[in-house]
């Protein structure tokens, strides 16, 4: 029997008690089948990440995501130390860092700002898609395939209701998953044109 597809959440929250968005987030996605939810600052609040540990997780995924509060236009520290440690040259990128090749990956993370802030009259001046290169890059340098992000814009502010929202979408991707129109749609042009 094949295996069905496997999906790593890679959850960093510094505070998960104060938390409105992640907490429950991680929380329904901990229900899914073939989701783990890998609480990095659970599990490493000394910051020593054991990459071989880590990089066997990594191996056994077909879907790779990062789910966190955006920290300073960024991850927060933890998730940027696991990224520094666990992703190796000649593993994850470079002459025969091949490990990651063909994974998808997704991030998933909330913001304080609102989307209103993320323009250019906003305080944050530039849309929040001006700060997702770095992310996209060491995905696509790792060979992995970029999915759209799944913010949540106003995480202290949006309602219960708009908050439902979201974290069902969530829910609901990472069941179907990988049943999602994007790579429906990349996967049928990749048989049309043979690549
Ligand atoms: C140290 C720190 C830095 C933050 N930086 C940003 C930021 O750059 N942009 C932003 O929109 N929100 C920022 N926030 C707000 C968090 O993204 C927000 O509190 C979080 O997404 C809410 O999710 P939660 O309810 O799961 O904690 C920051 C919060 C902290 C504590």
């Amino acid at each position: 029997m094949t295996k069905p597809p496997q999906t790593l959440i890679l959850y960093a929250h510094p505070t998960p008690h104060h938390s409105r968005a992640n907490r429950r987030m991680a929380e329904a996605a901990a229900k899914v089948p073939n989701v783990k939810v890998h609480d990095l600052y659970e599990l490493y609040p000394d910051f020593h990440i054991p990459v071989r540990r880590e990089q066997a997780l990594l191996q056994e995924a077909d879907l790779v995501v990062f789910q966190h509060p955006i920290q300073w236009y960024s991850m927060p520290a933890l998730l940027k130390q696991w990224v520094d440690s666990v992703f190796t040259p000649g593993w994850a990128y470079g002459p025969g860092g091949d490990a990651l090749h063909g994974k998808d990956f997704w991030l998933v993370a909330t913001l304080g700002g609102s989307e209103r802030s993320y323009q250019a009259e906003g305080h944050n001046l530039m849309p929040f898609s001006a700060f997702l290169p770095a992310f996209q890059q060491t995905a696509q340098l790792c060979g992995m395939n970029w999915l759209p992000p799944h913010l949540l814009f106003g995480a202290h502010q949006v309602n219960q209701q708009t908050l439902a929202a979201y974290i069902e979408t969530y829910r609901k991707r990472l069941a179907n998953y990988p049943n999602w129109p994007e790579l429906l749609a990349a996967n049928s042009t990749t048989s049309l044109t043979g690549n």
